[in-house]
């Protein structure tokens, strides 16, 4: 069945290619919740929207702000959908596998995460409690980092060789944590885990396009760093629109960058945090996967990985510009020139990263 809606959706679901496609499973753990939800119904891909999705012209290969709602890819690509929780996620799925898309739903519950992995080749993880008005997302480190840790071990026995993107936070500790129970277990590939810091670029791109009156699918803001207050850096110099932003304006900017969640988080007033948002945004890393994993170059995402850039200074991971292939990361690229401002924040970054990162090796080592 899959090989034959393969063949047939090659050019008119994907619109811009004539090469075959290869059905991929995708997992998504967490799928019951805020965040999952949302997700989980992008990943299956609105049929209105895909028809508008026949009429776009293809995407320009390094644009950051490509319009993701539109996801041929996934609509094309996605074979099945496994929706993993540790409640509701059979009723998620039964809701959404009504939606007339190709791909297949299944909800699977506490006791069968062995099915949900089996056979992903993309698994997103937005699993763990979120903030409460107050909170850091240092404070959901306690919670967190145990749910993240039983996940990684389940994906280290069932899907050891899929992509997998991490969205619990704080995302600086919980993509150490899955590495390290990946090392423990024997299967680390720093290629296939990735920390999603893409809701910071969906920000900025946004925040930036709003003082400067443009779309904002006409502005690319690449973050670097982390993703927690002070470790997230927009390189705003780099960018047409953000680079004579200056003074207090740039000041101001960057603060609502960094603390952007916090405005979501004290808007729900105690009822969570970026659902809505993350869940556009965590669909658009997946399409950026699955893009990949389907040969298309010149797909390229800031993103927290397993990165040489900071090591000398003790941050193993560090979100950059990545390049991604079939295999996961195929480059990952250099900052380029910061502006005087941007080198101090780094400078401000770098030991709460080391800081993040060391908590959650140190979680996992002391077991
Ligand atoms: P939520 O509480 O609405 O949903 C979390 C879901 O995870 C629930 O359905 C829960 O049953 C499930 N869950 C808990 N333990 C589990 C386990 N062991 N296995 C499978 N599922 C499990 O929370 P929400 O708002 O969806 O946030 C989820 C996480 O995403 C939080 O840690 C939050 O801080 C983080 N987040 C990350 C962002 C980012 O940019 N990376 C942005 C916003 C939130």
């Amino acid at each position: 069945m899959f090989a034959a809606r393969r063949a047939a959706s090659t050019t008119l679901a994907r619109g811009f290619s004539t090469s075959a496609a290869a059905p991929f499973k995708c997992a998504v753990l967490g799928a019951a919740g805020g965040i999952g939800q949302p997700l989980s119904l992008l990943l299956k891909g609105n049929p209105l929207v895909t028809k508008l999705s026949s009429h776009l012209s293809p995407p320009s290969p390094f644009s950051p702000t490509r319009f993701y709602t539109v996801s041929p890819y996934v609509l094309a690509n996605v074979e099945q959908l496994a929706l993993y929780d540790v409640r509701g996620a059979p009723g998620v799925a039964a809701d959404i596998s009504h939606v007339n898309t190709a791909s297949e739903v299944k909800g699977y519950e506490q006791n069968d995460i062995k099915s949900a992995l089996e056979g992903a080749d993309v698994v997103i993880i937005p699993a763990g409690v979120p903030r409460k008005p107050g909170m850091t997302r240092d404070d959901l480190f306690n919670t967190n980092a145990s749910i993240v840790q039983t996940l990684a071990e389940a994906a280290a026995q069932y899907a050891p060789k899929a992509l997998i993107g991490i969205i619990s936070n704080p995302v600086n500790s919980t993509v150490p944590i899955f590495a390290e129970v990946y090392k423990k277990a024997g299967v680390y590939d720093p290629k296939r885990l990735f920390g999603i810091t893409t809701l910071d670029v969906v920000r900025s791109s946004r925040f930036l396009g709003e003082i400067k009156d443009k779309d904002p699918k006409d502005v690319a803001v690449t973050v670097v760093g982390g993703h927690s207050g002070v470790t997230i850096i927009p390189l705003l110099s780099q960018t047409e629109a953000g680079k004579d932003v200056a003074g207090e304006a740039y000041k101001a900017l960057v603060h609502r960058i960094q603390f952007g969640g916090d405005e979501v988080v004290q808007a729900k007033a105690g009822t969570g945090s970026a659902t809505l948002s993350m869940g556009y945004a965590g669909a658009r890393f997946a399409d950026a996967l699955l893009r990949a994993l389907d040969g298309q170059t010149n797909v390229v995402e800031p993103t927290f990985v397993d990165s040489p850039l900071f090591k000398d200074q003790g941050v193993d991971f560090f979100a950059s510009n990545v390049v991604l292939g079939p295999e996961g990361v195929k480059e990952i690229l250099p900052l380029g020139p910061l502006s005087a401002a941007e080198e101090d924040l780094l400078k401000a970054a770098i030991p709460e990263l080391a800081k993040n990162i060391k908590k959650g090796v140190d979680f996992v080592k002391s077991q």
